[in-house]
């Protein structure tokens, strides 16, 4: 049944153009009419490429000229919605614009492919440089970059005076840029290319006035002195200076498979925008004693990668940990230092990863020099539990481990790890493979119910003893049982297959993220400014919303940071415009937009839950801490269980499952007071167990180069006899480290996100 013509009027009427979705899909048609059948609301028919379809009218917007036009910001869009921003995003794409303003805030896209002119920066600064308009300026993540530098150097609104004086004192506006994004989006790659504009400005800033003279003068020195010691002790092995992997380590950041041997040749054939920025002098080769910081900033990114980074399903080279790189300025506007600051490494990697996928590429890299495999008795990937799924490697396309590792060995030194503290690393993480690849099997003095564990291989358990630097004994009884107390009473309680399994991966994750802590406390102490007054520049690259087949507390985590990210985005785009409205007496409606802060909240009442569940010790369970949200967090539309052992929460992005197995365990995160024992045997681990025991990364000094075989006894003595019992902080029971650093996370956004409030730049990765 044809008719009532009225039905599409306010659209325009019979022949208007509309955005229309069609089975998911947003088309553009033409309105043809309406049509009702029965009781039914009236549905709009509409023809899409000569075809005709029902929809609802929910399901169609208003087309507007604007829609077509090749917009640099969408907000210029009349009538801006989901159909004509994708549609202009996809147009844009197309003609190689991955970036679109939206407002004041930068989309990126990820072109999945080299698109070296757009990098080019000193073209892009010849372009530019006249425009003092901001929104004269295209969309570009330099964009943000010099916006941030700019605003870094002057105050806005700031009298001339005032400013002079804020200049005086050091007292810059300091500046923060986020980003944000789903895995993959290009998170890292944006956060670089800040960088690199940065580095360029300040090199700019440094020769204006005269060389190297603004380099912070305590800071030089820590850097002049680690690096010449580190020269000299790597020239034996090392024909190149220290950071010539400089130039190769920037290549090597396009992962993108069939991109990265294109991208390659591409590098031969543009000139590199560090050309025309950084003088030849800085070419580090003829002047190895002098580094500076700009070099060191982007050296630290090729380790950090190594050991933080891994191949997912999603990114070849994805981060697996959250990075705020606070790029730190003097008072003329030069760097000055740069300090990282990293948040929750996915410490589930180093025991299990998922088909496809591979753990941290350092464990990879290392496997390819052929001295530490015989070294350490290590066998290939195929034959090493953590590395492979059912003994299959995943490969990196286009990639080379092998070249990899030479990228990282050479970075190394810029931050004093030489080659003699480079093998007591490579000795760690050989000991970190050698473990996971210990297995046990049922005892054999086990009788009946009792299934104690033993170690299946004693040899697999001496090579894994011996990268360890712990005597075999020692490691056997920390691994198969642990003492508990009982009425006063110590007695020993043995492991099942499974304890003694996850007291195992305990070991490994344990002893890998301290390794992690100990890599970034070095880059620190090396690159960081001295001078507390300098501002800073901070860029935020945190892994982004996550919402797998099966979610856990790594999620839950993930997802908290991000629900603070949309919240600090409404904030910064949604309410200051409702302000802005609200000050002109313009009336907006209230509501359409949703709030994170409700969610925040709901969520940190969730984990300090959780966190009373882990001060619990032996009595906290998952089912309790299932139990509580059914009774305290239930909140409809945002919390609910779902069935046992499963709830849901209703993200800004989505609805996400959460499976509460394990929280308990992964929140706490403690070791078994046998382990930590252990550790204290070890020989030359000392400055990551300090980590491991609760230290912070800039109390870790130097790991020890001594080849712990070379002292290690061969009395099979039990680890009681070796080691104090319980000893060490974290041997002391409710540690709530995991929580701990995810509150830590929460005070670093929320000062964050005070300092820079007004003026915080986002570039939202889509
Ligand atoms: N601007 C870009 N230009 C070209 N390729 C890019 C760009 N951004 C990302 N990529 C490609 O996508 C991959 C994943 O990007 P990445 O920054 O690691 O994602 P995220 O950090 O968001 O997980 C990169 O390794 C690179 O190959
Ligand atoms: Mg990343």
């Amino acid at each position: 049944e044809m008719g009532d013509e009225e039905f599409g009027m306010e659209l325009g009427g019979a022949g208007t153009t509309l955005w229309c979705s069609v089975s998911g899909r947003w088309e553009l048609g033409t309105l043809k009419g309406s049509q009702k059948k029965g009781m039914a609301a009236a549905k709009l028919v509409v023809e899409v490429e000569g075809e005709e379809h029902l929809v609802e009218q929910k399901d169609v917007t208003r087309f507007e000229p604007s829609h077509a036009q090749d917009l640099p910001n969408m907000v210029a869009m009349h009538n801006l919605h989901e159909a004509p921003l994708l549609y202009l995003l996809q147009r844009r794409l197309k003609n190689g614009s991955i970036y679109t303003w939206a407002g004041d805030v930068l989309l990126s896209l990820n072109p999945y492919g080299p698109l070296p002119e757009l990098y080019n920066l000193s073209r892009w600064q010849e372009d530019n440089s006249a425009k003092k308009r901001e929104a004269a300026v295209p969309p570009h993540v330099y964009a943000i970059a010099r916006r941030a530098y700019s605003q870094l150097r002057e105050k806005v609104g700031m009298a001339e005076a005032e400013r002079a004086a804020a200049a005086a004192s050091g007292a810059f506006a300091s500046q923060s840029v986020l980003i944000s994004g789903e895995s993959g989006a290009g998170k890292t790659e944006a956060a670089k290319r800040v960088i690199e504009f940065l580095t360029a400005a300040s090199r700019t800033a440094k020769e204006a006035r005269g060389s190297m003279r603004s380099v912070d003068d305590s800071n030089r020195q820590s850097i002049e002195s680690s690096v010449a010691a580190a020269s000299t002790r790597a020239s034996l092995e090392m024909p190149s200076t220290p950071l010539a992997a400089v130039a190769e380590s920037r290549t090597a950041s396009f992962r993108t498979p069939a991109s990265r041997a294109r991208h390659a040749s591409l590098a031969a054939t543009t000139p590199a925008p560090d050309a025309a920025f950084f003088s030849p002098a800085v070419g580090v080769a003829e002047q190895p004693a002098v580094v500076s910081v700009e070099l060191l900033l982007r050296d630290a990114s090729p380790i950090l990668e190594a050991f933080g980074n891994a191949k997912t399903i999603r990114n070849d080279n994805s981060s697996r940990f959250g990075k705020y790189v606070a790029v730190q300025y003097d008072e003329h506007g030069c760097i000055a230092g740069a300090s990282t600051e990293t948040y929750l490494l996915e410490r589930s990697r180093v025991v299990d990863i998922s088909a496809g996928e591979r753990n941290y590429h350092i464990f990879y890299q290392l496997l390819t020099d052929s001295g530490i495999r015989s070294a350490w008795s290590l066998p290939p990937a195929e034959s090493l539990d953590v590395l492979n799924v059912d003994g299959q490697v995943a490969r990196l396309a286009g990639v080379s481990d092998a070249k990899e590792f030479a990228v990282v060995r050479r970075a190394l030194p810029a931050f004093g790890i030489g080659p003699p503290e480079q093998a007591a690393v490579w000795r760690i993480l050989s000991a970190v493979l050698l473990l996971g690849n210990l297995a046990f099997s049922l005892a054999s003095d086990a009788a009946g119910a009792d299934d104690y564990a033993q170690v299946a291989d004693d040899a697999a358990l001496a090579c894994a003893a011996a990268a360890l630097g712990c005597e075999e004994g020692s490691l056997r009884v920390a691994l198969l049982q642990k003492k508990i107390n009982v009425a006063g009473e110590d007695i020993t309680q043995r492991y099942s297959i499974k304890a003694a399994q996850i007291c195992r991966d305990a070991l490994c994750k344990s002893i890998f993220a301290a390794l992690f802590d100990w890599v970034v406390g070095r880059i620190n102490a090396v690159s960081r400014s001295a001078n507390p007054r300098s501002s800073s520049i901070g860029i935020l690259d945190i892994f982004g919303f996550e919402q797998l087949q099966t979610n856990s507390f790594e999620q839950l985590c993930i997802n908290f940071v991000n629900e603070m990210l949309q919240e600090q985005f409404n904030e910064s785009v949604f309410a200051a415009e409702r302000r802005l409205f609200a000050a002109e007496g313009v009336e907006v409606e209230d509501g359409s937009l949703q709030s994170s802060a409700e969610r925040l909240r709901l969520m940190t009442r969730m984990l300090q839950g959780l966190d009373d569940q882990c001060r619990l010790g032996e009595r906290g369970s998952d089912e309790e801490f299932f139990q509580e949200i059914g009774q305290k967090h239930t909140v409809r539309g945002i919390c609910q269980q779902e069935q046992r052992g499963v709830f849901s929460i209703s993200h800004y992005a989505g609805k996400v499952f959460y499976t509460t197995d394990g929280f308990v365990l992964k929140n706490s995160d403690q070791l078994p007071p046998d382990v930590t024992a252990l550790f204290a045997t070890c020989v030359g681990l000392e400055s990551v167990i300090t980590i491991l025991n609760g230290g912070t990364p800039a109390d870790a000094g130097r790991l020890s180069a001594a080849d712990p075989r070379a002292s290690a006894t061969t009395s099979a003595s039990s680890v009681r006899n070796s080691a104090p019992s319980g000893a060490g902080p974290a041997g002391g029971g409710g540690g709530v480290s995991a929580f701990k650093l995810n509150l830590s996370l929460a005070n670093a956004r929320a000062s964050q996100i005070e300092e820079a409030q007004a003026t915080a730049r986002g570039v939202g990765g889509a």
